[in-house]
């Protein structure tokens, strides 16, 4: 398939998943104006799960994979940098992005920051809304940002990209109408709200499991808005990510085994991401994997990237189905099924909020989550025994 019958596929098959947001049909204009391979760069990077590495796909020698790897579909991102072994810059997943869009809010005119430019492509369909000479876009990585300039040239697209870190925002050109980052974030940086006007929006991803909207307050001494959708983007740069969970458990034997006195499906599937963004907002320190295997039963990965590690998993002899009873193996000083199976218990006290129940405030020292009311309680991370 040509390039750009695999564009036309893939804004297809976004339709068809109800994926284009009917109140934004600039969104798929501006999308179907600035194919996404055109800002993707020769050499692309494809997961090898065999080996556990990342390999080269360069255009030139398989111009085939590349175009696959560029269009694999709404949810898939295609890597477009890596450093130190791991993704540092991607083309981000289709409907992300087209969902953060939506979420912005964005009329022609507006001022706008866009902070992680990666390839441009974002900057592109930004510019396409707002007008030449409205949008700034700020990216860490000297080389990414001229290889993103030179492509937003080629495009036609009038975009200042200005190398720096994301985190102090971009002062001269402030103030702006709408902020939105590409990278996640765990505390929005108080110089983005200072740079937005009243009654401007931000748009970020937070906590690497969905992303938030805030408005910012008359007087722009506060910023707060509730979560609006499930994306999974990369944290910014310099964030330590940790060991791997197979790291931690080889340097901890297993200490304690038992059960686990809940069914681990409310973990899986779609709906599994509303329990699974509590106990971040709960345990923010814990990363929790989870896979469903061929019979239906779900085994969950935990650890803290440092010295704990448990996995909870269908009891053997069971016959691995939805609801098997779940047995429980820990190691390392923290007990982080015992941490998780406490969180879990204060989100069922709590009414179990889901995602879209979730907001943020920002405010110049704090910030914290609450759900249901932005007046309401904050949700604070509980008090865990961490050792690092
Ligand atoms: C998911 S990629 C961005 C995708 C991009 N918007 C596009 O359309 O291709 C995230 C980008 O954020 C950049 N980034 C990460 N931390 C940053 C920081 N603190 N300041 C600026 N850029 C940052 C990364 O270098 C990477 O290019």
């Amino acid at each position: 398939m040509r390039l750009d019958e695999q564009h036309a596929h893939l804004a297809e098959a976004m339709a068809e998943r109800g994926l284009w947001p009917e109140r934004a049909p600039w969104i798929r204009r501006a999308v179907e104006d600035l194919p996404r391979h055109r800002f993707a760069p020769d050499r692309l990077w494809s997961w090898d799960g065999s080996a556990g590495v990342y390999v080269p796909v360069d255009r030139a020698a398989d111009p085939g994979r590349w175009a696959a790897e560029v269009y694999a579909g709404p949810d898939a991102p295609a890597v477009t940098q890596i450093t130190g072994g791991r993704a540092s810059s991607s083309l981000s997943c289709p409907a992300v992005v087209v969902d953060m869009l939506d979420s912005l809010l964005l009329e022609p005119g507006r001022r706008v920051l866009e902070l992680g430019t990666g390839t441009g492509w974002n900057a592109a369909l930004l510019a396409h809304r707002a007008g030449p000479g409205r949008v700034t876009s700020v990216e860490v990585d000297a080389s990414l940002a001229a290889g993103a300039e030179a492509r937003l040239v080629a495009a036609g697209a009038q975009v200042a990209v200005q190398v720096g870190d994301g985190t102090a925002g971009w002062a001269q050109d402030a103030p702006y109408d709408r902020v939105i980052a590409t990278y996640a974030v765990e505390e929005v940086p108080w110089a983005w709200v200072e740079q937005t006007r009243p009654g401007g929006r931000i748009v970020t991803p937070w906590g690497r499991l969905g992303h938030v909207a805030l408005t910012v307050a008359d007087g722009g001494r506060a910023a707060s808005g509730w979560m609006q959708g499930l994306g999974m983007f990369m944290p910014a740069r310099g964030t330590g990510q940790g060991a791997p969970f197979h790291r931690i458990r080889d340097r901890h034997p297993l200490e304690v085994e038992g059960p686990f006195p809940r069914s681990l499906d409310a973990l899986a599937g779609p709906e599994g991401g509303h329990l699974l963004f509590a106990l971040r907002v709960l345990l923010p320190e814990v990363h929790i994997t989870t896979e469903t295997g061929d019979r239906g039963g779900v085994t969950a990965w935990l650890h803290d990237g440092h010295t704990s590690w448990a996995t909870l998993a269908p009891r053997a002899g069971t016959d691995a189905g939805p609801g098997a009873g779940v047995v429980a193996r820990q190691g390392g000083p923290r007990r982080l099924a015992d941490e998780v199976l406490r969180a879990w218990t204060v989100w069922e006290e709590r009414g179990a909020p889901g995602l879209y129940d979730f907001g943020l405030t920002r405010t110049e020292h704090e910030q914290w989550m609450w759900s249901g009311d932005p007046d309401g309680p904050h949700w604070q991370p509980l008090e865990t025994a961490a050792v690092h």
